[in-house]
């Protein structure tokens, strides 16, 4: 079956999809045929972006909400089932950006980093995980290269994106005679939307720098999730960066340890502090 054709009708929903490659993956999926459901806290973002799928003919459902609250979470699953009585696909790609050092992490950070990327993911999964299995459907991670390693400067993102391999391993274990997919995928350096913010040690909210290393584009990385749903694929890490760091962790481990030295030399010198 073509992919086009595999999409048609399903119902997905993208977490946090006003924006980045929540949204990319959205368009992309409602072009194939699927009925998108989208998702951010910011209303006028979600607002905009549904516009923006209307005009493109795609059927969409609007959920504004915080993935990091578990009620929320839980209504959110059941809009879907009262609008489409299913859901198919559930990726779980909200997440923000943070750094800092562990020293000067504040609990706040930890809490925030953590509610959203890791938390906010096990309740949405949780809360779809009936349905899912009702449609034989599947459940996507979107995690990151700081996800396969304790990133220096980085602690709290690691933490947050390293426990989705945990779950996602110890789930695809458990739920395979469900017939439930689930499957995570490595996201490298991908174009940020202009603006976009990430968490500083102190808990605010601020800029995200210029980043200087090759980005993918988001229209590429919503591709890649696709893929990773239609082919059932366990496990993808993307970007050459990725794959030299998958190569690198298995055979060169040392050698690994010494790029991350060497960014731990650099962090003080890339974020405003
Ligand atoms: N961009 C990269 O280079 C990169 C690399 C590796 C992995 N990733 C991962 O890819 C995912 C998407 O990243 P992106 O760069 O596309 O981010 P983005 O442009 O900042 O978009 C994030 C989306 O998530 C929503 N969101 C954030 N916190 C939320 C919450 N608590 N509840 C519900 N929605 C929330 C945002 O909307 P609101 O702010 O309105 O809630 C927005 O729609 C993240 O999980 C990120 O870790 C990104």
């Amino acid at each position: 079956m073509e992919m086009k054709e595999f999409f048609k009708d399903k119902v997905v929903f993208i977490t946090g999809s006003s924006k980045g490659i929540g949204k990319a993956t959205a368009i992309l999926l409602g072009q194939h045929g699927a009925k998108v459901c989208i998702n951010g806290r910011n209303i006028a973002s979600l607002e905009e972006t549904y516009r923006e799928l209307e005009k493109k003919n795609i059927t969409c459902l609007r959920l504004p909400g915080d993935v990091s609250d578990s009620n929320q979470c839980r209504g959110m699953i059941d809009r879907i089932i009262k609008e489409y009585d299913r859901l198919d696909v559930l990726i779980n790609n909200a997440g923000i950006g943070s750094h800092g050092k562990f020293s000067d992490l504040a609990v706040d950070a930890w809490d925030q980093v953590v509610g959203i990327n890791l938390m906010g993911s096990v309740y949405m999964s949780k809360y779809a995980l009936p349905h899912l299995i009702k449609s034989k459907g599947s459940i996507v991670f979107i995690s990151t290269l700081a996800g396969k390693l304790g990133m220096p400067g980085h602690s709290g993102y690691s933490v947050s994106k390293m426990g989705l391999s945990a779950l996602a391993q110890a789930m695809q274990i458990e739920l395979k005679d469900e017939g439930l997919h689930t499957g995570i995928i490595y996201v490298g350096f991908t174009e940020n939307e202009e603006n976009k913010q990430i968490l500083y040690p102190d808990g605010t909210y601020r800029k995200l720098p210029e980043r200087k290393q090759k980005k993918a584009s988001r229209e590429d990385v919503a591709k890649a999730i696709a893929r990773v749903v239609y082919k059932r694929k366990k496990s993808v890490t993307l970007s050459t960066v990725g794959k030299l760091q998958t190569y690198g962790l298995r055979f060169f481990p040392f050698m690994v340890k010494m790029i991350l030295r060497k960014a731990n030399r650099d962090y003080d010198t890339m974020y405003d502090q």
